[in-house]
């Protein structure tokens, strides 16, 4: 499991977590619930350009910038409940070694090669301008605000050179080109390799599979050293670390592996990571927004079988392991339609968690995200997905049932003969255990949760039409045996809501009177390297997850807890005051 790693650059916004995290989370959390072994390893990504601009923007060293965006981003994480075994970051001693153990393998194997090209430097201060500081036209779509590196509009690479009229984004100025050396990863020598490969994924997402054919059609060597002092080392001769460093993206996609490799080490069984990275058994499924693909499809791997059995790390005892599953989504714009689009609008994690619970957030990310189109975030669709389909649905089947079980017997009451509606409604919430992880399982996460929501539904017009609060004024007898119904519904229900929303869920699993984790928690261990230098990784013992990707099997007599309900009920003035937040901020 390898979510894209944000960078430390800035706050992370909504538009970030739809498309590296929650779906990752969903899809990590399902695993573990059906009994497989789950590695998620992921980081922040502190390397490069993204983090110097934000350093030079606010006058502080790029370190101190990675710093603080690694903590903010680590808590929106955790908060968020994305279940990680270990998401670290780029600046650690393990992923240098690492990151200079692929690099020097590579150059080795004849992957990288020299080039001479034309670099672009500040018309007015004389110092190099990476590509991310060069904004300009993008030669492809025309796109006005296309960067040096990479066009967000059309998702196609690019060079500075492309660009028409390139201008710094510092000054405004107009770079000028200048001869510098660099070392590039020769693609073209790995496109026949990548081509079959690429075709031989027919269950990737059209967007990812068919952009990526696109780009094998057309490979150049692309360079893999910058003309900057942050980031890793070059381990070449004539590169010193005064002006030449690793580029981000090389550095960054190691970080899978890295990161690995620092979780083995974590829990004193360093070479655990062979086990995910050279084990053909073992399946990697990557998540991301669109604009990572190439980097995912074409350009680590094209590193990992320049690597091979690799030097130092990978010792001659397998190949590394090639994606499987690449799932990437589409853009999320944020009030898209109400606020001007010639100012980006970004709702950050943050500031959303500050005010709101993690579960509706994460349902919205996934009921309305962009799984695979462009989707948009507002505040009034958030309200009312909330409202109207969480709160009234889910919620409200988990509050009528628990409220009446626990009025009445406040205990799981025993069962008398069930009815073929029982039956039924049983059997059709247990089908879902089969229906909601398969869509799961293939990344359909918007068709999941619509499944078990759709049960949900079912639930609700089981309890309609048995009325439990009407037929024990008559009959109690048969009204312990509609709850009891109705209690073993909503706890399959919990188990199948779990990856989804597992806040919720831990919470109707103590209410229904059951101990233990269902499916968390998260914390923060600090981890000191050789180097004596200590960073803190956000982790989980997930192995004491009581949960199980199985339908209910709740035991008559079991002591029920004070009901509470599930969600909040949020108030129509919300919309007005986060858009008065939006705007004025
Ligand atoms: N930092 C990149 C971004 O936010 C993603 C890096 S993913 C990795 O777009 F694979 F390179 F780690
Ligand atoms: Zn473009």
């Amino acid at each position: 499991m390898a979510p894209a790693w944000p960078y430390a650059a800035g706050k992370r916004h909504l538009g970030h977590v739809v498309g590296f995290a929650v779906p990752a989370d969903i899809f990590a959390r399902y695993q573990r619930l059906k009994g497989n072994d789950v590695l998620m390893v992921s980081g922040t990504d502190e390397h490069g350009t993204p983090v110097m601009v934000t350093a030079d923007r606010e006058s502080v060293s790029p370190h101190e910038i990675a710093e603080r965006y690694n903590k903010l981003i680590r808590e929106d994480l955790r908060d968020l409940g994305i279940s990680y075994d270990c998401f670290t970051r780029t600046t650690t001693q393990n992923h240098a070694r690492v990151t200079t153990d692929f690099f020097r393998t590579l150059y080795e194997h004849g992957c990288l090669i020299e080039k001479t090209t034309l670099g672009a430097f500040s018309a007015s201060t004389g110092n190099t301008l990476p590509d991310r500081y060069i904004e300009g036209t993008c030669p492809i779509c025309g796109y006005t605000e296309a960067r040096g590196d990479q066009c967000d509009n059309c998702g196609n690479q690019l060079d500075p050179t492309d660009l028409i009229n390139p201008r710094s984004i510092i000054d405004g100025s107009t770079p000028e080109f200048r001869e510098t050396k660099h070392l590039f990863l020769d693609l073209p020598q790995f496109a026949d390799r990548l081509r079959p490969w690429i075709e031989s994924k027919t269950s990737w997402r059209a967007n990812v599979r068919n952009f990526s054919l696109s780009l094998v059609g057309n490979l150049k060597p692309r360079a893999m050293t910058r003309d900057i002092d942050w980031g890793i080392p070059v381990p070449v001769e004539g590169y010193p670390p005064e002006t030449k460093r690793i580029y981000v993206w090389f550095d960054a996609v190691i970080g899978y592996l890295s990161a690995a490799v620092e979780w083995a080490r974590n829990r004193g069984d360093a070479e655990a990571w062979r086990e995910w990275w050279q084990n053909p058994d073992s399946a990697h499924a990557y998540f991301m927004g669109k604009d990572n693909i190439v980097f995912h499809t074409v350009i680590w791997p094209s590193m990992l079988l320049g690597y091979g059995e690799g030097g130092e790390l990978g010792a001659g005892k397998g190949e590394l392991h090639l994606p499987d599953d690449v799932v990437a989504s589409e853009f999320l714009t944020m009030e898209g339609k109400q606020l001007s689009t010639s100012r980006a609008v970004a709702i950050y994690v943050r500031d959303v968690l500050e005010r709101y619970d993690p579960d509706p957030v994460r349902y919205f990310l996934t009921a309305a995200g962009p799984e695979t189109q462009d989707s948009d975030f507002s505040w009034a669709e958030f309200l009312r997905r909330n409202n109207d389909e969480l709160l009234a649905n889910w919620g409200n089947l988990v509050n009528r049932t628990l409220t009446n079980a626990y009025r009445n017997f406040s205990e799981v009451p025993t069962p008398g003969e069930l009815t073929e509606e029982d039956r039924q409604t049983l059997a059709a919430i247990e089908s879902g255990f089969g229906v909601v992880g398969r869509s799961i399982a293939e990344s359909k996460f918007k068709q999941a949760l619509a499944e078990a929501m759709r049960l949900s539904s079912l639930g609700n017009q089981y309890v309609d039409h048995q009325a439990p609060w009407a037929v024990i004024k008559e009959d109690r007898e048969r009204a312990a045996t509609i709850l009891y119904v109705a209690l073993r519904v909503v706890d399959s229900l919990k188990v199948l809501f779990t990856p989804f929303l597992p806040f919720s869920s831990q919470k109707l699993h103590e209410l229904l009177g059951y101990e233990g984790w269902l499916a968390g928690p998260l914390e923060f261990r600090e981890i000191e390297e050789d180097d004596g230098e200590k960073h803190t990784i956000l982790t989980g013992d997930y192995s004491t997850w009581v949960g199980r990707w199985e339908p209910s099997e709740l035991r008559a007599g079991q002591r029920l807890r004070e009901p509470e309900p599930l969600f909040r009920k949020l108030d129509p003035e919300i919309v007005e005051e986060e858009l008065t937040r939006l705007t004025s901020a």
